[in-house]
């Protein structure tokens, strides 16, 4: 019953207990001053009695609901999930960040029927009866690898019924991913040049040694060891271009770069080393010029480093194309195309070729003077000019590698998010 209801009742049932005794003792004929006295007493006592049951005034009734109604939409746009649980673990509250984490999560079952982690319920456990928050992780492996971090705190219930817990999970999948990516990185690089060095090591040491005295195997050597310093020096430009293009990866390019003129250089420069490797590079103007805003020696790279590896990988003849496109979500776009009629790549290879030191040979790779980062520096450049790179090859039928580029201009009112490498 209501606090202003109940205390009402008091009153008006010592009122009615106090107008009986009056009653009676009229009706009895022994009506006195005390009696009067005694029923006036009894009236106001159970008057008092009743109002001291009433509690403060509630929040009033639209103010509480609008406050729930906040925080309900507060949690809802948590990107993390969060779980509120009563002292009995059974859940009182999920925002859809958990329930997409946890699909058997239901309101007014037990944690444990969603949450299969003996640690997880273990630190719910702790919260609840000892009152102090909690750290754990948590991970899953199906569907997707992911982790978390897993914070519990006590929470007081509104319904009065005890304290209950909050369970906060923070993602940690992405963190972790950049971390690995980082140290295989490191690995990678280093691993890469300690090859060649311990190649040259060991032909020093020849030469200093058993080959001393010969000077065809000396020749030969040399020769070698020229080689492998070239591709340390190779390694060392490749890393040193995709730091400088990460560092300036979020600065737009203010310059504007004829595409077609700088396409056509870089036919002209990779032709005679092609001819030497037996390939033909043959480059279709067509209806230029080609504005981009764009940085020309990063642009030049770009297109370098596609006719190298269509010449290396691919052979016979490699063609270099230029059009236009109309795309109406992404406005007017130049668009650059490197096709060889090589052997062309796996499908399982391709989403992964841009990759730091991600090649499908590693040896032919390394004996044709690639570092495997070719790709990874095309990409960050592309990122950096709001380019789109798509690779079309099938195993037997040669590649085509098409990049495109906003037209200066003519830019799409909406910017373009660059793909995350
Ligand atoms: N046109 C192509 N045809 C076949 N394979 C290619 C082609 N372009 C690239 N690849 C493959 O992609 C890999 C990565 O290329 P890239 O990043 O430029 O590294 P690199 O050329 O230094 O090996 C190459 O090792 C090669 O296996
Ligand atoms: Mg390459």
């Amino acid at each position: 019953m209501a606090d202003d209801a109940r205390s009402r009742a008091a009153w008006t049932g010592a009122g009615i207990a106090a107008g009986f005794l009056g009653l009676a003792a009229w009706l009895g004929g022994a009506l006195d001053l005390w009696l009067i006295l005694a029923a006036l007493c009894a009236a106001c006592l159970g008057g008092l009695l009743g109002a001291r049951g009433r509690k403060a005034p509630p929040l009033r009734p639209a103010a509480s609901t609008g406050r729930r109604g906040i925080a309900e939409a507060l949690l809802a746009h948590v990107p993390d999930p969060v779980i509120l649980v009563d002292r009995r673990t059974l859940v009182l509250e999920a925002n859809p960040a958990a329930r997409a984490l946890l699909p058997a999560l239901h309101l007014a079952r037990p944690l444990s029927f969603a949450l299969r982690s003996p640690e997880v319920l273990d630190a719910v456990e702790a919260a609840l009866a000892t009152g102090a928050p909690q750290r754990i992780a948590y991970a899953t492996r199906i569907p997707l690898e992911r982790a978390f971090e897993v914070q519990v705190g006590p929470l007081p219930v509104p319904d009065g019924s005890g304290a209950g817990a909050v369970l906060f999970l923070r993602d940690l999948t992405s963190a972790r991913r950049l971390e690995t990516m980082r140290v295989d990185f490191v690995a990678n690089a280093s691993h890469e040049l300690r090859t060649p060095l311990a190649s040259l090591i060991g032909f020093i040491e020849t030469l200093q040694g058993p080959a001393r005295d010969d000077a065809p195997a000396r020749e030969r050597f040399l020769e070698i060891m020229r080689a492998q310093a070239q591709r340390m020096t190779r390694l060392i430009d490749d890393l040193l271009s995709l730091s400088r293009i990460e560092l300036r990866e979020h600065v737009a390019p203010t310059a504007t770069v004829d595409l077609g003129a700088l396409a056509r250089q870089m036919v002209d420069a990779q032709a005679p080393p092609a001819a030497r490797r037996g390939a033909e590079v043959t480059f279709t103007d067509g209806d230029g010029p080609y504005p981009v805003p764009g940085d020309a020696d990063e642009l030049a790279r770009v297109i370098e480093n596609l006719i190298e590896n269509a010449v290396k990988y691919g052979g016979g003849h490699v063609r270099v194309g230029l059009s236009r496109e109309d795309d109406p979500r992404h406005g007017a776009r130049i668009v650059l195309t490197v096709s060889d009629d090589g052997p062309g790549i796996a499908p399982e290879h391709i989403p992964r070729l841009t990759e730091r030191f991600y090649r499908v040979d590693v040896a032919s790779s390394r004996a044709r003077g690639g570092t495997g980062l070719g790709l990874a520096i095309v990409k960050h450049s592309l990122n950096r000019h709001r380019g789109r790179l798509a690779i079309d090859s099938a195993v037997g039928r040669g590649t085509t590698v098409r990049v495109s580029l906003p037209e200066h201009g003519r830019e799409a009112e909406i910017r373009d998010q660059p793909d995350p490498v």
